[in-house]
């Protein structure tokens, strides 16, 4: 098995210990993300195919697929994805055990819109510059991220390992241009300010 793999292990325990208490989960608002809200709420037009990576309990991925994407949602616990199809039963969201370090080939450029929050932080740094490029590959010419992360403090421990400015400016490596930045404050036990930044790929 993989490193990666190996360090993303821990998230199946997780929801196992967790699978009829999902208050427990910390990062499980069981609503969606305001900031993927605001990007729906903006755009107006829902077209095409879109990803999200490490989805969870799946509200994200509900969002996206209501309004109006084709969506395809990824995590590699297969018991998040079980609660997640049971939340969103009859919904047309593709919910798949994928690990993003190991994508199927047919995702390669494939889709419009992906989806990132937390899943890079929630894994240790010396896989940060692998996972920015899986993420990356996913997207087609013209495709749209929307990255959600947050910043890094003063505290260097984990997990989670938020994300430095240096770090999210790999994105640019990828053939992604940065077409909005912002800094969100929010008070948060892992760190008080956020990341939300919108790339569109050109090849
Ligand atoms: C901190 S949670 C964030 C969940 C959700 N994106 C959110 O914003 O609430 C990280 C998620 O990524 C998933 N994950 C971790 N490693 C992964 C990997 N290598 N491939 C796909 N999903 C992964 C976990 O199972 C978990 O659901």
């Amino acid at each position: 098995m993989s490193r990666e793999k190996k360090a993303s292990e821990w998230f199946e325990d997780f929801y196992k210990e967790n699978e009829n208490s999902h208050h427990n989960i910390p990062w499980a608002k069981q609503s969606v993300n305001p900031l993927l809200q605001t990007y729906l709420d903006e755009k107006r037009v829902h077209k095409g195919k879109a990803l999200v990576i490490g989805c969870g309990l799946g509200d994200d991925a509900y969002a996206l697929a209501n309004g109006g994407y084709e969506t395809v949602a990824i995590d590699i616990s297969q018991t998040a994805l079980r609660i997640a199809q049971k939340r969103f039963e009859g919904t047309d969201i593709t919910f798949e055990k994928q690990d993003i370090f190991d994508m199927p080939h047919k995702y390669c450029e494939y889709f419009d819109f992906i989806f990132e929050s937390l899943t890079i932080q929630s894994l240790p740094r010396e896989f940060r510059s692998k996972m920015i490029k899986a993420v990356a590959r996913c997207a087609a010419d013209n495709g749209e991220i929307l990255v959600v992360a947050h910043k890094k403090g003063l505290s260097d421990g984990g997990p989670p390992w938020p994300l430095t400015p240096q770090e999210i400016e790999e994105f640019k490596e990828h053939n992604l241009h940065e077409i909005s930045s912002e800094l969100i404050t929010e008070p948060s036990n892992i760190s008080n300010t956020r990341f939300r930044i919108l790339y569109k790929k050109s090849l």
